[in-house]
């Protein structure tokens, strides 16, 4: 693949990249969950109202307008917010993604279309229309909302299982990836019981509905909530289905991984066995803040999923094509011949550093590590590498994979490692304002020999574990 230009930088503090997208992204995938689920909810509320129950059409035209709200408002709001991050956070991820899926894109877009023009026909005229239209409506609502998520799901899930697709370049190859399925299927569930739970919840809070209706309403979402029982399994296939150092990755390589992983299996596990054992086998009614407790956890079910999702990525934002610092498999030889700050356009903020080289390091350290790492906030590297002699720094930056393989090779030359290494030591002595000017010969040497010995592959979990 050709190397990525330089795109605008943009800095985000204390907090790292990923925790800005990370959160716009949650809240994204909240919402529109929710609004697939929505969609079908509605529709077997249809259903039943077509057969007499007064109560479900009564609920369904009233919960319309709450999903309306919820989901077209906050849900193009956030959804442009997580295009504008992306594109902030990883320009070349998204360029690629584009090109590979340019047409899937444009065939979303339509779904989109078609939700929005059917969800407001129904917004608007739901009074007026007989059975037969508003079955057809919603229908079409569901159709496309699940649609749209069947189509984000290909792209999204072939960043970190591309699988055949690495070999043929063919957009089928990519769209149904090694873990297209499980993570649709887990994804519609969830969209199920977000839905489910969105509805007990305003069913308790709406003025109109009394004791008795609200748990006739539970009981007649209480189907939506049957494959939460299933989701751990699903998880599972998940699991089984992506590469085997990402799995390591989850299961222990690394602890914030392990962590967000367990919150979203023990979350989504909760909810499973209070929805079937509880809402469905034993009928219990579910009081407004029982059901607002069961929407936080599967909050934090959806964000800790959505972190192991970005998470297990790593080293790559598209596995095996780019890394996430935007430098890909192929250029990192290249780079570190022709330095990969070079032809960098842009200028730097914050302290002006006294010599060239620390302005340099500065550089690299924007290019090569700040997607990941702050320097003495979140993953601050300073807090990392404080108890570091200078050439544990060398060594363990030019072997950055083997340091820790969910970080890529380092992608510059050997000047550039030891102008890294002297930024982040400028930095430690608190930025003097005088500092050694000429490079030193005999470490860049160093620095170069142990880049040779690292090589240009990205690490393995196994070396991670030494
Ligand atoms: C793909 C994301 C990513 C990139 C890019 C990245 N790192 Fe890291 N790095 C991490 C993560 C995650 C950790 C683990 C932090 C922890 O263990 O708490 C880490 C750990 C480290 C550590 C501590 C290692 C140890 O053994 O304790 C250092 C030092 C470090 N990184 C430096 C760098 C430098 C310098 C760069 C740029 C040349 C860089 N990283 C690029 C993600 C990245």
């Amino acid at each position: 693949m050709q190397d990525p230009t330089h795109f605008p930088v943009s800095e985000f503090g204390p907090a790292i990249p990923g925790m800005v997208i990370g959160g716009v992204g949650i809240l994204h995938v909240f919402v529109a969950q929710f609004a697939v689920g929505a969609g079908g909810l509605l529709l077997w509320l249809e259903h039943l109202a077509g057969r007499g129950d007064v109560l479900a059409r009564r609920f369904l035209d009233g919960f319309f307008a709450f999903l309306v709200l919820v989901s077209f408002v906050f849900g193009a709001l956030t959804g442009v917010g997580m295009w504008l991050t992306a594109v902030q956070v990883s320009a070349p991820t998204i360029g690629v993604m584009v090109r590979e899926f340019h047409w899937l894109w444009a065939t979303e877009w339509c779904f989109f279309l078609l939700e929005v023009v059917a969800g407001y026909l129904f917004f608007r005229y739901r009074t007026r229309l007989s059975h037969r239209t508003r079955v057809i409506l919603l229908a079409l609502y569901a159709l496309a909302s699940w649609m749209s998520l069947f189509l984000i799901n290909g792209i999204l899930s072939w960043q970190l299982t591309p699988g055949a697709w690495l070999a043929t370049h063919s957009v089928w190859d990519g769209f149904f990836n090694p873990t297209f399925w499980p993570s649709l299927i887990y994804r519609t569930f969830v969209a199920w019981t977000l839905a489910a739970l969105a509805a007990l919840f305003v069913a308790q809070f709406t003025a109109g509905f009394d004791s008795d209706e609200r748990r006739r309403l539970q009981r007649s979402v209480a189907p939506f909530f049957a494959p939460s029982a299933l989701m751990p399994l699903v998880g599972l296939w998940f699991l089984a289905a992506i590469p085997a150092d990402s799995r390591s990755w989850l299961l222990g390589g690394s602890v914030a991984m392990t962590m967000f992983l367990t919150i979203a299996i023990g979350a989504s596990t909760l909810l499973g066995l209070y929805a079937v054992a509880g809402i469905l086998w034993r009928g219990l009614s579910i009081q407004g803040a029982t059901a607002g407790l069961l929407l936080a956890l599967a909050f934090a079910a959806t964000a800790a999923g959505e972190f192991v999702r970005e998470g297990s990525r790593k080293p790559f934002t598209i596995r095996n094509v780019l890394y996430s610092n935007a430098t890909t498999p192929e250029s990192i030889a290249r780079l570190r011949q022709s330095g990969c700050v070079t032809d960098d356009p842009y200028p730097l903020r914050g302290p002006v550093p006294p010599t060239a080289q620390l302005a340099t390091g500065a550089k690299v350290y924007r290019r090569l590590c700040a997607i990941c790492h702050t320097l003495d906030g979140t993953n601050g590297v300073l807090h990392l590498t404080a108890t570091w002699t200078d050439d544990q720094l060398r060594h363990n930056v030019a072997q950055l994979q083997r340091t820790k393989p969910f970080m890529p090779p380092f992608a510059g030359s050997a000047a550039e490692g030891e102008a890294l290494v002297q930024w982040l030591r400028w930095h430690r002595a608190e930025r003097p304002a005088a500092w050694p000017g000429a490079p030193d010969d005999a470490a860049i040497a160093r620095i170069a020999g142990w880049l040779e010995e690292a090589g240009t592959a990205p690490g393995s979990a196994a070396e991670g574990r030494r």
